[in-house]
């Protein structure tokens, strides 16, 4: 092993290469959080037309999609590493240009360079994780990416409530909301120049006595046995002697493109950012409540949405991911259910606490399957060769169907009188399919290796 190698994994704790490593989801639940308190005040200060300001909403939503769909290709070529270097620096000149914007033309090119790094590191940090993970404790380290993502949302609301009427220095409050993303964008920077490559990747590209110091560094606590982990890598990079590309893809992991895509699009369809981005505008709306109250309904739904999500990150490998999955799917339908008989039967007055209530089961039924698992997911379901594209995809269409919920979620709310209960029925019937989808076609992963489930794949795809 090279000196040089191993020196740059030396002096790394693990827990500092996962936490680093997952910072990305950090700066996705910020980015996508924030907008919700800095868009109003953007809008008056640029003068902005309504279709401008949800614009500048949906446009990071239309740079992750892109962002994501690119950066498996370029993952699986060039590296996790460098790819997660690429990201930071987006995140860097995107939170710069939005906090220093100078109307509506740099604001929207602003937040569609963020959409690409978001995009970009969703589409990285889950694969990224699971193949730094030791297979026992796969579904904690992976669901880091998740955990940052909910704590960076709660940072969003905290910032929007923090800076808001507060010109420090001269600068307007909202410079301040997106420009304090430059925090957790240069801890990426410098993570990402710090962080060891994927000894899957490196495997992979034929890089052994890299992989090999990377493997001991990373299993240096563990009793996985480091030499051990690299033959069976190497024997499953043998298998894949074909380059990635989408042709291979399809070729040796469609039902893994099926799962990835349907989890998903499931995991929006069931409507958790509705509930994310625009849960005070339902109650100022729907029950008549006063601005400044709303803005704490932000802060609870963050809180209880982090805490869960540390829960869910503890326990994730002490039961199956499908069953967690069922378990969320049924929490979930119930509570939706409930919420709209009481937002077709009962007063404003009477409905606003129970709904309240039944807001943070579905919520802590979400945090504590669907949020973390579909994420871990598309890191483990996919071959070698072809993860970074194939994680790549899973993720594009996570923010297909966000933007399908962000963009139609208002209209619906409008065309039902403000009742959350006509949207909310839609996206229980979308949990309800959900449990359909666990049973019949997601397979379980816990407990084994990447290496083994690649095995079982091929398998059932007939492709050696
Ligand atoms: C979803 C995001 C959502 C977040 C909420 C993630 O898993 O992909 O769209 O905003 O969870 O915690």
């Amino acid at each position: 092993m090279t000196n040089n190698a191993k020196h740059q994994v030396h002096h790394l704790s693990t827990a500092f290469i996962f936490i680093f490593g997952a910072l990305g989801g950090l700066l996705f639940g910020f980015d996508t959080g924030i907008i919700s308190g800095a868009s109003p005040l953007i809008e008056s200060t640029f003068h902005l037309s309504i279709a401008q300001t949800s614009f500048v909403t949906s446009s990071v939503l239309i740079g992750s999609s892109i962002g994501a769909l690119s950066i498996g290709t370029l993952s699986d070529k060039y590296g996790r590493r460098k790819m997660l270097l690429i990201s930071a620096l987006l995140f860097i000149a995107g939170s710069l240009l939005s906090a220093f914007a100078t109307g509506f033309v740099s604001m929207a090119i602003a937040r569609i360079i963020l959409g690409l790094a978001v995009g970009g590191a969703s589409g990285l940090t889950p694969s990224y994780l699971a193949e730094l993970a030791t297979t026992e404790h796969r579904g904690s380290i992976s669901g880091m990416f998740q955990l940052m993502t909910t704590a960076g949302i709660l940072l969003a609301y905290v910032s929007n409530i923090g800076f808001l009427h507060h010109n420090l220095l001269g600068w307007a409050d909202w410079r301040w909301m997106l420009g304090s993303a430059l925090i957790p964008a240069i801890l990426l920077l410098f993570g990402s120049l710090l962080l060891p490559e994927s000894p899957r990747y490196l495997v992979q590209n034929g890089n052994i006595t890299k992989a090999r110091a990377v493997l001991h560094v990373l299993r240096a606590k563990t009793n996985v046995d480091p030499d051990q982990e690299l033959t069976n890598i190497e024997k499953i990079a043998a298998q894949d002697k074909n380059q990635g590309g989408i042709r291979e893809l399809f070729k040796v992991a469609k039902p893994s493109v099926f799962v990835a895509v349907g989890i998903m699009l499931l995991q929006q369809l069931v409507g958790i950012n509705s509930v994310i981005y625009y849960l005070p505008q339902v109650f100022i709306k729907g029950f008549n409540f006063p601005d400044n109250k709303a803005i704490w309904i932000s802060v609870g739904i963050g809180v209880v949405n982090f805490l869960t999500t540390i829960l869910a990150t503890i326990i994730m490998d002490k039961f199956n991911r499908k069953t967690f999955l069922l378990f969320g799917s049924v929490v979930m339908a119930l509570s939706l259910i409930i919420i709209s008989i009481m937002s077709f039967t009962m007063s404003i007055k009477d409905a606003a606490v129970p709904t309240m209530l039944f807001i943070a089961l579905y919520i802590f039924g979400f945090a504590i399957s669907w949020g973390p698992i579909a994420w871990i997911l598309i890191g483990e379901i996919f071959p070698l060769n072809v993860r970074g594209i194939g994680n790549s995809i899973g993720s594009a269409a996570n923010w297909i169907g966000n933007f399908l919920v962000t963009q139609f979620f208002l209209s619906l709310l409008n065309l039902c009188h403000d009742k959350i209960g006509g949207p909310f029925l839609v996206f229980a019937a979308f949990a309800i399919l959900s449990i359909f989808f666990v049973i019949f076609c997601v397979p379980e992963t816990r407990g084994k290796s990447l290496e083994q489930i690649e095995l079982e794949l091929r398998k059932k795809t007939k492709v050696k």
